[in-house]
């Protein structure tokens, strides 16, 4: 499996307080079969000031010591980004580290208030070339409220990650529910971990894993917890990692006019 958030990184933001606890994790990951993992700490102006300067450094620095220690576990760098006016300006800079320098990175909205305009936001980024993966939604208070952001923003082509503890129940029933209904409506891209040590919040996918297969089918996880994932490593297009992809295999999706025409004409509907 790949898990494309983690708080792996010591000294940069809440996640692993010291380098004992980035290696503990790493551990955890490789024993719950995680064999790549990006590291995004947050970048939170007037919070977490992190930039390519302060991640690439640490992570080039823990895939050593990862390396001396025998522990099978590839890191690749990223962030975890709130939004900001000059966002954009500073992925173009190449300030904020993108996914494995791919077009994706992972754009976390505030959790406690819808910000006004947001689709319009993710809209600019994605004109611009960059991809905003919605993190967590199903973790965001307001997003029960509004669901219907959340599933404009995926229509959009915003990649949606759900946390691997949300399905699990960790994060308690709503998260739970929330994600069950993502996952339902087949607007759920891929999971991750957003792992923040090695007592709670560990880096551990493999429950979530086992309850997609039984919901979903085996395929379906692998779609979600491995094969998007990579795509998105790789950089490959949008259309590999949204998730029409898994309803169009189920034969769940809803056909468009022309298909439903085609489909008349040719004698199938
Ligand atoms: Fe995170």
């Amino acid at each position: 499996m790949i898990d494309l958030h983690s708080h792996i990184l010591a000294f940069l933001d809440d996640g692993a307080e010291d380098i004992v606890t980035s290696i503990a994790m790493a551990r955890i990951a490789v024993a719950d079969g995680i064999t790549h993992m990006a590291c995004t700490p947050h970048i939170v102006p007037g919070k977490y000031e992190n930039s390519t300067a302060t991640i690439l450094p640490a992570m080039h620095s823990l895939q050593v010591m990862l390396d001396a220690q025998s522990i099978p576990l590839r890191l690749t760098s990223g962030a975890d980004v709130h939004i900001a006016p000059d966002l954009l300006d500073r992925l173009q800079a190449g300030d904020i580290p993108t996914l494995n320098h791919t077009r994706y990175f992972l754009l976390e909205p505030p959790h406690e208030i819808l910000p006004p305009r947001l689709e319009e936001f993710a809209a600019r980024l994605l004109e611009a070339g960059f991809v905003p993966i919605i993190t967590h939604p199903e973790r965001l208070s307001w997003a029960g409220r509004h669901f219907d952001v959340i599933q404009r923003l995926a229509d959009l082509g915003c990649p949606l990650q759900l946390t691997a503890d949300s399905l699990t129940g960790v994060f308690g029933p709503v998260a739970r529910q929330l994600s069950e209904r993502i996952l339902r409506e087949g607007r759920a891209s891929f999971f991750a971990s957003d792992a923040h040590g090695a007592s709670w919040r560990k880096p551990v996918l493999s429950g979530a894993f086992a309850l997609v297969a039984e919901q979903f089918g085996r395929q379906d996880a692998e779609q979600m917890f491995h094969h998007r994932p990579a795509a998105i490593l790789s950089n490959a297009e949008p259309a590999e990692i949204l998730p029409t992809l898994r309803t169009v295999s189920r034969g769940r999706a809803r056909k468009s006019f022309a298909q439903r025409l085609v489909a008349r004409v040719l004698g199938n509907e």
